[in-house]
């Protein structure tokens, strides 16, 4: 099998390319109104379960707009669900997680589960959104990172400051060193899947990494992102992606994953400087930076490129796309890189 557009493989590999890929953090849902169809009939997870609603999710963003990468339609909070941890997805609030956990009889009552039976669904839905794609783009798979994976689970929802999560692995490190061994098991089975099933490279996101200090970084998030890279990084390409974390980024550029994700506060420079200048980097616009007239949109997406290089670059958003973007400015964004040239 090989891709018609093998763009952004070859950016993941180091290797020259005529222009940077483009796509987008969370593309794959949220603005589109064929997603928003497809949303008023079915609830979340019946999205997530149905293999044929979840394929066709992922590669609307694809028909529309022509990303050089697709993003399979999931939720990083399948884990926990697949763990016996129940996920509810609340409308206009967001994930709850009604029996959360706090103590180390919770985390014993945690099951590693056999991820075929409990998340089968994903890698169907895998297939059949490799059918869909006919080889045209890669299909990324993903999962969260066992840090943001434990602040859900500990929090119990989404939460400005994860206090309460913070304060388990603070006051109870041993039950939350468990807890997240017992998510990287998890992650790691679940990952090796997905590549069977047919992805072509996977993202971890690290979406609270940056709500910890640099030190407690190292030891609650980084170490199981670590083990992650480790059982993968032979099968397929591994991006890791940290918001917030920009001070984690020398020992991240270490650690055999195949590129870096960097958010819109970290500048081009600072992460090239940060990373010694080899390992591909991924981001970095202010997903509000959307909200530009296109022309703006245009120039500082040239601007970006110029700065990152366009080589060993991937370009994106710093975080996901908000809900609220209009459809032509997304657009831009894609166009803008397609037509990059180097001057
Ligand atoms: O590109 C894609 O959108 C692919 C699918 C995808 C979803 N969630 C679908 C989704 C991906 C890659 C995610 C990742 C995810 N989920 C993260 C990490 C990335 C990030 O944005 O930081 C996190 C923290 C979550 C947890 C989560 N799921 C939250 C906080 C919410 C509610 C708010 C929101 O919209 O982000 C969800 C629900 C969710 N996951 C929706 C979608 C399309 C919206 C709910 C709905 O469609 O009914």
């Amino acid at each position: 099998m090989t891709l018609k557009n093998d763009l952004f493989l070859r950016a993941l590999k180091g290797e020259t390319v005529e222009r940077p890929p483009v796509w987008m953090m969370r593309q794959a849902g949220r603005y589109l109104p064929e997603f928003m169809e497809i949303r008023e009939k079915y609830d979340f997870f019946t999205r997530c379960r149905t293999p044929e609603l979840a394929s066709e999710i992922t590669v609307q963003p694809i028909r529309r707009y022509g990303m050089d990468a697709a993003i399979l339609f999931s939720d990083i909070l399948v884990i926990p669900q697949a763990m016996n941890i129940e996920v509810q997805m609340k409308p206009n609030f967001g994930p709850y997680l009604p029996n959360p956990i706090r103590s180390q009889k919770d985390v014993d009552a945690v099951v590693v589960p056999d991820v075929h039976e409990e998340l089968g669904y994903v890698m169907e839905a895998i297939k059949h959104t490799k059918e869909l794609l006919n080889d045209e783009v890669p299909l990324i798979g993903f999962a969260g990172s066992p840090w943001t994976i434990l602040c859900y689970c500990v929090q119990g929802q989404g939460s400005k400051n994860f206090d309460i999560a913070k304060s388990f692995c603070f006051s109870q490190p041993i039950a939350a060193h468990a807890l997240l061994q017992k998510i990287t098991d998890t992650t790691i089975a679940y990952l090796i899947a997905k590549v069977e099933a047919g992805v072509d490279a996977v993202q971890v996101f690290d979406s609270w990494g940056g709500m910890l200090a640099p030190e407690d970084y190292s030891e609650f998030s980084w170490k199981y992102i670590q083990q992650i890279i480790d059982a993968l990084k032979d099968l397929v390409p591994v991006i890791a992606f940290g918001k917030g974390c920009w001070f984690a980024l020398p020992e991240m550029a270490k650690s055999g994953a195949a590129a870096l994700g960097v958010d819109w506060t970290c500048s081009a420079k600072n992460a090239r400087y940060l990373t010694g200048g080899q390992i591909t980097l991924q981001g970095n616009f202010d997903p509000a930076r959307l909200l530009s007239p296109p022309a703006e949109i245009t120039r500082r997406v040239h601007q970006m490129i110029d700065e990152f290089g366009k080589d060993r670059y991937i370009a994106n958003l710093g975080h996901g796309i908000l809900p609220n973007i209009p459809l032509e400015n997304a657009e831009a964004f894609i166009e803008a890189v397609k037509s990059y040239k180097v001057s």
